[in-house]
């Protein structure tokens, strides 16, 4: 199941990814954390200190590794430099699983220990591929959503990204990536207004959307944030003083995290899960197809010196049992 959360900038999003990741894992189900956002958090908010997350390895400043990785033999895709990050897996491709190691994890993922036991995270970081001077093609995400597009999740495992707040997702199409997002909004027209640009998108590519209200105070707060969104408000979170120990230094063990943000954190969970069985393959390759189409299109044919549409295996369909899981 993968998971995003967007939203404002401030509005909580990191907070309720490292949640949320810690709820996961805390009930037992297989988790991997990815920050998006070049400014990253989510290391910090997961508990590394600052070093540790300093230390992480960038996805960005992998991507050869990552590309040459995933094409595997798959004779569409004849080289890395002409792997763009929308190019989709065919025949000959490599898939990836959670749970599994591969060359990509070794190189990106570090573990986290939480309670409940350690996690996966990764990180895009602060330096990509349009660090180096090829400007505009706003890949800042592109290693994710390869990442994404090459990963066969099953029930149980799921992938949290922490998204940042930017247009890139539309662009690229990454936002159609996920089967569940949480758009974290505070109670103010701020908050809201992120939300109206986002459900736009959303419903002309039938994409799952939920908000979880942040830093609700009062009766009003929540009034007002129900008002402006309807049914699509899913559940409130209030001021956490477990997250405010956190921010000092001072954690204590996630059991003790208040017992209505627990509840929330649960609610999440039994939202996204109910997806599963939902869930359309084909039309996730359908939109990857699409935006891959558009991508080669408006730049990257240009860029590659090549017509990217010959990339597309027009019989090949990511599933579960292409690449079933290691035990
Ligand atoms: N429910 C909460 N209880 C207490 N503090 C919170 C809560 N939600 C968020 N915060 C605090 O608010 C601040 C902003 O939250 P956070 O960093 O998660 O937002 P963000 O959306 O990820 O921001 P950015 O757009 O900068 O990435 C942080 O200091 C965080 O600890
Ligand atoms: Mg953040």
């Amino acid at each position: 199941m993968k998971i995003a959360f967007v939203g404002k900038g401030g509005s909580g999003k990191t907070t309720l990814s490292s949640l949320f990741i810690r709820h996961l894992a805390a009930r037992g189900t297989r988790v991997v954390a990815v920050d998006a956002d070049i400014n990253q958090h989510l290391g910090a908010a997961l508990g590394l200190s600052e070093e540790e997350s300093a230390a992480l390895p960038a996805m960005g400043a992998h991507l050869p590794l990552i590309k040459d990785y995933l094409r595997g033999a798959n004779p569409r895709i004849t080289s890395a430099e002409t792997m763009i990050k929308t190019t989709p897996p065919g025949e000959g491709s490599r898939l990836l699983r959670l749970g599994e190691d591969n060359p990509v994890y070794t190189a990106c993922a570090r573990n986290v220990p939480l309670d409940g036991g350690p996690v996966r995270l990764m990180a895009t970081g602060p330096f990509t591929e349009s660090d180096l001077g090829v400007a505009c093609y706003h890949s800042k995400t592109g290693a994710v959503e390869l990442f994404l597009n090459h990963l066969v999740d099953g029930r149980e495992e799921f992938v949290v990204v922490d998204m940042t707040a930017g247009s890139d997702s539309f662009a690229s199409g990454m936002f159609t990536r996920f089967d569940m997002t949480f758009l974290v909004a505070e109670p103010t027209r701020k908050g809201i207004s992120v939300y109206r640009q986002y459900k736009e998108y959303a419903r002309d590519f039938g994409v799952p959307l939920k908000v979880v209200g942040n830093k609700v105070h009062s009766d009003d707060d929540l009034e007002f944030l129900h008002e402006a969104v309807g049914d699509d408000l899913l559940v409130a979170v209030g001021h956490s003083e477990w997250v405010r120990a956190m921010e000092k230094g001072r954690g204590r063990p996630f059991a003790e995290l208040e017992g209505s943000n627990s509840r929330a954190l649960e609610t999440l969970y039994e939202t996204a899960d109910a997806v599963y069985p939902q869930r359309d393959w084909e039309r996730y390759m359908r939109q990857m197809v699409h935006f891959h189409l558009r991508n080669a299109e408006s730049w990257g044919n240009t860029r590659t010196g090549v017509d990217l549409a010959a990339q597309v295996d027009p019989s090949f369909v990511l599933r579960e049992e292409a690449a079933p899981q290691p035990v």
